[in-house]
């Protein structure tokens, strides 16, 4: 079998690598300075090295569990642009350096599920039973095989009717909120919860919307990149003013960036100007490793520790945890 658990070194060619990767000013995928701080080798080949080996011994370096429980909302409506990736991805990037993560799969099709490794045929207590309010959220967590800091709420095909049956229930906006109470997770007691949405702005995303405060919006950096989010972020303002005060955009993530075009540079920097401070500097890009890995029911960090997928989901996972502190600082104010 070619690539899995057991791959230590990145067999991935360099023939999409952008032709800055050895220039650390220039890399957009080198280290984040949170990371930078932590790393005892300060040249790319060296960080690089000691990131494959935290993804092969996990738990070497442990980041610290924020003070309270972050949630986050993965959306965008424009489906194909890294929201499942990047839920699976950034949670065993968290798992793997010693957070505690819990994955809700919010779309019918459940991809987060299939990478993650945990069975969702239909009639498995799931995200659509968690709804309807069938099973606690403890009754649908599973386990992924990978980690064991690594949990999923799974979705099966059953949630496909979801968003007409949830519009005649009563409090149809807040259900996965009270289904994800402290209460209701604490045996679990994660650190992250990273909500997967399904491509559309219908009743599953405005439930994830209202259960969690932080939104992250992957950006792909293509063509029409910008393209709806816009809308976007005129139903966050409206959850926000109608349903969930605290709801704000934390985190972008520009993914499948292509450094041999000059478009990707160009969407990025336009994505830089329009949300500041809140795009993570580690940016992700294209790579066969990081689409290959959910047909193996993995995430690219188990399925290629060592390529430069894997590399920049631990980055941008270190990135994310590093802004805990700020982010409850700004809370308690
Ligand atoms: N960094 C990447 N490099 C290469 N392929 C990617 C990358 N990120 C995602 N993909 C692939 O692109 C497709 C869409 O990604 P996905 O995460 O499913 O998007 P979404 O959840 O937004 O619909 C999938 O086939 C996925 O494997
Ligand atoms: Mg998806």
């Amino acid at each position: 079998m070619s690539g899995g658990p057991e791959s230590t070194v990145s067999r991935e060619t360099d023939h999409d690598a952008s032709s800055s990767t050895t220039d650390n000013k220039e890399n957009p995928y080198s280290a984040p300075a949170a990371y930078a701080g932590i790393s005892s080798v300060d040249t790319p080949i060296g960080a690089a090295a000691q990131r494959a080996s935290q993804v092969l011994h996990p738990h070497t370096v442990t980041l610290p569990r924020p003070k309270t429980r972050r949630m986050l909302t993965i959306a965008n409506q424009k489906g194909g642009v890294g929201k499942t990736t990047s839920a699976v991805n950034l949670a065993s990037a968290l798992a793997v350096q010693g957070l505690r993560v819990l994955v809700v799969d919010l779309d019918p099709q459940g991809n987060a599920s299939t990478a993650l490794g945990v069975p969702h045929h239909s009639g498995t207590p799931s995200s659509y039973e968690l709804l309807i309010g069938e099973v606690t959220a403890a009754e649908a967590i599973q386990q992924s095989p990978h980690h064991e800091g690594l949990f999923c709420i799974p979705a099966t095909i059953d949630l496909a009717g979801a968003e007409i049956e949830l519009v005649s229930m009563v409090a149809r906006e807040g259900r996965l909120k009270n289904a994800l109470s402290e209460k209701a997770l604490a045996s679990i007691d994660a650190d992250f919860i990273l909500i997967d949405c399904p491509p559309s702005l219908g009743l599953l995303t405005v439930n994830a919307l209202v259960a969690a405060n932080e939104v992250l919006i992957p950006i792909q950096c293509e063509y029409y990149a910008l393209e709806g989010v816009g809308q976007l972020l005129r139903n966050i303002e409206l959850v926000q003013s109608h349903l969930n005060p605290d709801l704000h955009v934390s985190t972008v993530l520009l993914t499948m960036y292509d450094g041999r075009t000059k478009l990707a540079d160009q969407v990025a920097e336009e994505v830089r100007r329009h949300f500041g401070d809140a795009v993570l500097r580690a940016v992700i890009p294209r790579s066969v490793k990081v689409s290959e890995a959910p047909g193996f029911g993995m995430t690219v960090l188990d399925y290629d520790p060592g390529s430069r997928g894997a590399m920049s989901y631990l980055d941008a996972g270190r990135e994310l945890a590093a802004r805990t502190e700020t982010i409850n600082s700004q809370e308690q104010q």
